[in-house]
């Protein structure tokens, strides 16, 4: 059994470290303005905000994967258990445990759910038992691919394709997931289980994630930190269930206040009340 101390200790190890970045598109647009951002092992990290504030960018500045998009990171710096990952190619940083799921998961619609799912083991050297061994798990935790295993992907439904996403990650054996919009595009009882899967593969098998959620209502109950961008710049962040209970994010992000709920014309008044700026 571990002590108090100990424990304390375990959660506070820092994996991730994003130190104020900043993110140009095609070497005049700044996206990102100064971001900053913590991954404790073992946590689940929730990065918040609505349409364009930036989550997608920071998630994909950390997995290396902007320069596709003629995007540069120009300023501040990116480590991950204390080595700088800014130079890595994203294989390398696969390797060092860090995988990225997509926005809009992406499958290979021709494939079968089995083979997308083996795809996401192709940087492991370890054999092919062990590999059967992690299919095995990810059927375990996702036992409707285990149903759909022979199908075709680009026939199963968006919440399958989620699934698959995740499960195909989860084949590179990962210490940290980047996860982006799981809940994007899928009726609420979905939502609900995939984020309920989150929460078991976080808890059972000690997988930290940084989530990009714009659904800061169910992202809020299932992380343990959150952090909310505007415009390219963390305005807010703590624990999470102090961020559910923070005025400002009931009022805007969580739909409710304190005189009840807010009517689509009350946004207007939105930057003179917000009390962070
Ligand atoms: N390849 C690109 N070239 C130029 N601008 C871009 C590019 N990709 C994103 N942007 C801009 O950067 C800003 C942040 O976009 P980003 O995709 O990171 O936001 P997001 O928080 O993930 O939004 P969403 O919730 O809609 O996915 C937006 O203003 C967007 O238009
Ligand atoms: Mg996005």
């Amino acid at each position: 059994m571990l002590d108090a101390a100990q424990t304390t200790d375990v959660q506070e190890e820092t994996l991730l470290e994003v130190n104020n970045i900043e993110v140009i598109y095609n070497h005049v647009i700044l996206v990102l303005k100064g971001v900053s951002l913590t991954v404790p092992k073992g946590g689940i990290t929730a990065l918040l905000g609505g349409n364009g504030a930036g989550k997608t960018t920071t998630l994909k500045a950390v997995s290396n994967l902007l320069h596709s998009e003629r995007g540069e990171v120009t300023k501040g710096s990116i480590k991950y258990r204390g080595t700088s990952v800014h130079e890595s190619e994203p294989a390398d940083l696969v390797q060092k445990g860090v995988i990225q799921v997509m926005e809009g998961r992406h499958c290979f619609e021709h494939l079968t759910v089995e083979e997308n799912l083996l795809t996401g083991a192709y940087t492991r050297k370890d054999g092919k038992a062990a590999i059967q061994q992690d299919l095995d798990l990810v059927y375990t935790y996702f036992p409707r691919l285990k149903e759909r295993r022979r199908s075709q992907a680009g026939y199963t439904s968006g919440g399958e394709q989620q699934m698959v996403a995740m499960g195909r990650a989860l084949m590179s054996r990962p210490e940290t997931i980047l996860l982006d919009e799981p809940s994007m595009g899928l009726a609420p009882q979905l939502v609900e289980e995939i984020f309920g899967i989150v929460q078991d593969l976080n808890e059972k098998e000690g997988v930290s994630f940084l989530l990009a959620e714009q659904n800061t209502n169910v992202a809020l109950r299932f992380a343990h930190y959150g952090y909310i961008l505007e415009s390219g710049r963390v305005v807010m962040d703590g624990p999470a269930a102090e961020l559910r209970e923070n005025p400002d994010v009931k009022e805007f992000y969580l739909g409710m206040s304190d005189d009840g709920r807010k009517s689509f014309r009350d946004v207007r008044s939105y930057r003179r009340r917000k009390r962070w700026l």
